[in-house]
């Protein structure tokens, strides 16, 4: 594996997961094989997993790590070619990756979107200028249209608790009071279309994912319906992609309840996390059995790990 951006970087998923799965019995069995490597961690953007998570997988795998709050602890970085730069970004990213790179084996890069320009989002042009400038492995922390760190972590997390092999898993569209990117429910329903399982997106009209994105997925405008029979419970707010970055809808009655939760098959209720407590999900779910959050959150470590691991064999 040289970068992992997306899905389509893991050629075997289902051997990902147990690699990943294996690592978690074995934290560190692999201690030596990150000797002398070190990994950049660069955060345009607040993190409290991915950041802990991916700074402790390298450190498993003996790896040196340094971690970046980009603007905040460096320059600004001015990302399009050809400006002229008399604002107030002090440097250009084709300066700041490359030296990254000379420091570097592996770079790890979180960048939301804008929420603004949906073609500009769309075209990951920061993960895209690191990837041309780095000279070095990219590891995506979540992107502008992806988080796919997250989403291995979540296929981990049903392979774990699946009571049927073929379960039912529902991405419920859930309120909020802030405009969120696509990322996570992009790349949930990007890695649910590839896994073995019975796959639903539930939201309000206006709220549809992008086609590559929702896939083969069913969509259902009724999350009492959605929520029939269903084994997982994955709620997450985004904005909107039609209407991009606005937010259409507040109806308190897409919150993920415990009434909702009896319609299930005794489901276990997911989130990517931070989540807002009675407003996505009401305390009595999250408070309940239901609720695998933490351990879901612990298992971003064995996802890190799996994917450097085989970012490191690829660096040879
Ligand atoms: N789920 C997730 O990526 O959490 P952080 O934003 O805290 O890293």
């Amino acid at each position: 594996m040289h970068h992992f951006t997306s899905i389509h970087d893991a050629y075997n998923i289902p051997q990902l997961v147990n690699e990943a799965l294996l690592m978690k019995r074995a934290p560190y069995s692999d201690c030596f094989i990150g000797k002398n490597k070190t990994i950049g961690l660069l955060f345009f953007n607040s993190s409290l997993r991915t950041r802990l998570s991916t700074q402790k997988a390298a450190q498993n795998l003996g790896m040196n790590v340094m971690v970046m709050n980009v603007g905040a602890d460096s320059w600004q970085l001015e990302m399009n070619e050809g400006v002229i730069m008399n604002g107030d970004k002090a440097e250009h990213v084709s300066e700041a990756a490359a030296v990254i790179g000379q420091y570097c084996d592996i770079v790890g890069l979180r960048s939301f979107p804008s929420l603004v320009n949906r073609e500009e989002d769309y075209s990951e042009l920061v993960l895209n200028q690191f990837i041309k400038y780095t000279g070095r492995p990219i590891l995506s922390l979540e992107s502008a249209t992806r988080h796919p760190l997250q989403s291995l972590t979540d296929l981990i997390t049903i392979q774990e608790y699946k009571k049927t092999a073929r379960p039912k898993v529902v991405l419920t569209w859930a309120p909020h009071v802030k405009a969120l990117p696509q990322c996570v429910p992009n790349s949930f329903a990007e890695w649910m279309n590839h896994a073995d399982v019975d796959f639903t997106i539930a939201h309000p009209k206006g709220y549809e994912l992008a086609p590559e994105f929702s896939g083969n997925a069913n969509i259902c405008y009724d999350p009492k319906e959605a929520f029939e029979g269903a084994d997982f419970i994955y709620a997450k707010n985004w904005s909107s992609y039609e209407d991009y970055g606005k937010i259409l809808n507040s109806d308190p009655a897409w919150m993920v309840t415990m009434d909702k939760m009896k319609l299930t098959n005794d489901a276990k209720f997911m989130h990517c996390l931070p989540v807002r407590r009675n407003v996505v999900v009401e305390d009595a779910v999250l408070d309940s059995d239901h609720s695998v959050v933490i351990q879901q959150a612990g298992n971003r470590v064995w996802a890190a790990q799996t994917v450097l691991k085989e970012m490191l064999l690829s660096l040879a």
